[in-house]
């Protein structure tokens, strides 16, 4: 059986998500491009569930965050204003033999491609001085090419939130303290990217920015830290393998007061989920004076304009999937067997409920699709299989994390009522058909991370 302890325990994660179609390697059948990857039908629907349960709790249940979609590619004077152009680096060191390139403050976790069991520069090869190496990617604009045509690829969605500062209060006519989320792609040219989708160079981030009165902001850090720490315990994260990390003075950037890192204990050691920062003024101050346009807030009440303070927090959409589907992986004996099981909360599942004829004979699976149609129009992301025996489907489906199978037996022709099978504790439960959907929608709300042995 496979577990957390396992050294391999990550490669049992990799084969799972090839098999089951969570993840593929990019384009794999040109050998692939280093960690990158794509997402397959059941880790698309992880990951638009991921952004979903952050949206709604961070934007749509509030009056006081909005939502925005800025664009990738901005004027490349974002960047310098933003301080990413200058400083946006990593310390790089070359091997001056076979030239590979290596990150100069992780050389303890690096191998020497030739000699792995070494380090570089202990196998023996000369390194170069390290060199600030910029994680930006580059990109032509427009036809002609030349250093007026250069742009970059966002690194970090926050920025495009930033210029349109303005554009959100004039129109949305928010006050501080509100707050402006973004979920997309950010592109980081990461040297040493790694440990599957944790990191990449192409990912989705999650961020919002809240604009506060500068007395506020202790008390929207504090509440913004509570708060999304509690998000990841509400989907059912392990809370002994969540903390929160509070960032050393010298740790933080200059303008900052403050910033606490989301960490989760991986299989290869605790990283960080996500960061909620103190951004002071910097970023609005930096925009106005770069562009001469006045980013202030004009306060009605005292009548005096300012620049907000900003509390951000920021996640990682990839990260968080990949957190979810390790935190979620259960094994079991049951009776000779071991039940492989992704423990999901149901709202992050890609399948909800798997609708199964018992044979496929007696018109089973006839009355098992218009379930199935009835429950898809009712939003339900279900699976229909008819193939294998019925413990084998519901192994198929405890492997992919489905809560709930639906069964359609020969009683149910007479009496139209389904045997619901629980996936956490493989409970069955008759149900009538017409009360399905209030039965499912009753379970989902209530459910509760199980007890695990493991
Ligand atoms: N605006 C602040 C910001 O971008 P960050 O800590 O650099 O902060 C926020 O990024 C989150 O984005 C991280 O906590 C992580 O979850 C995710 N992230 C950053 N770089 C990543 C990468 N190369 N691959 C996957 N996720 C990444």
């Amino acid at each position: 059986m496979a577990s957390r302890n396992d050294s391999n325990f990550m490669d049992t994660i990799v084969s799972l998500c090839k098999r089951r179609g969570f993840v593929f390697p990019a384009s794999e059948i040109y050998g692939g491009i280093g960690n990158t990857y794509d997402y397959g039908p059941l880790g698309v629907e992880l990951k638009r569930r991921v952004k979903e349960a952050w949206w709604t709790r961070t934007v749509t249940m509030r009056d006081d965050v909005v939502g925005l979609d800025s664009a990738i590619i901005q004027n490349p004077k974002t960047w310098e204003t933003s301080g990413h152009v200058a400083g946006f680096t990593d310390p790089m060191v070359d091997c001056k033999k076979c030239k590979s390139r290596f990150r100069a403050d992780k050389l303890e976790d690096a191998r020497c491609p030739e000699r792995p069991s070494k380090r570089p520069g202990e196998c023996g090869n000369e390194l170069t001085e390290p060199r600030a190496f910029n994680l930006m990617f580059k990109t032509q604009v427009g036809a002609v090419e030349g250093a007026g045509s250069i742009a970059y690829l966002r690194p970090e969605t926050a920025q495009g939130i930033f210029l349109n500062f303005k554009n959100v209060v004039e129109s949305s006519r928010m006050k501080p303290p509100f707050g402006i989320g973004q979920i997309g792609k950010s592109f980081r040219n990461e040297i040493t990217p790694g440990n599957f989708v944790f990191r990449t160079r192409e990912f989705e981030q999650a961020e919002m920015e809240f604009f506060l009165p500068p007395e506020q902001n202790d008390h929207w850090y504090q509440y913004w830290r509570t708060e999304r720490h509690q998000w990841y315990l509400d989907f059912g994260i392990d809370p002994s393998r969540l903390r929160m990390r509070e960032h050393a003075p010298d740790e933080l950037a200059h303008y900052s007061t403050g910033c606490t890192d989301v960490e989760y204990e991986y299989p290869f050691g605790w990283g960080e989920l996500e960061g909620i920062a103190c951004r002071t003024d910097f970023d609005l101050k930096r925009h106005s004076e770069a562009s001469g346009k006045d980013l202030r807030w004009f306060d009605p009440d005292t009548k005096q304009k300012y620049f907000p303070w900003v509390v951000e927090p920021a996640a990682g959409v990839d990260r968080t999937a990949l957190t979810f589907l390790i935190d979620a992986y259960d094994e079991e004996k049951v009776e000779d067997e071991t039940r492989v099981v992704l423990r999901f909360h149901p709202e992050i599942a890609p399948i909800t409920v798997g609708v199964l004829p018992l044979v496929k004979k007696e018109g089973m699976p006839e009355k098992a699709l218009e379930i199935d149609r009835e429950l898809r129009r009712g939003r339900y992301a279900t699976f229909y299989d008819e193939s294998a025996a019925i413990g084998r489907r519901y192994r198929r489906l405890d492997e992919v994390g489905t809560p709930y199978c639906v069964t359609i037996d020969g009683d149910t022709m007479k009496d139209d009522v389904v045997t619901v099978r629980e996936r956490d504790t493989m409970q069955q439960e008759r149900v009538k058909v017409g009360e399905l959907r209030s039965w499912l929608a009753d379970r989902i709300a209530t459910w509760k991370r199980p007890e695990r042995k493991s």
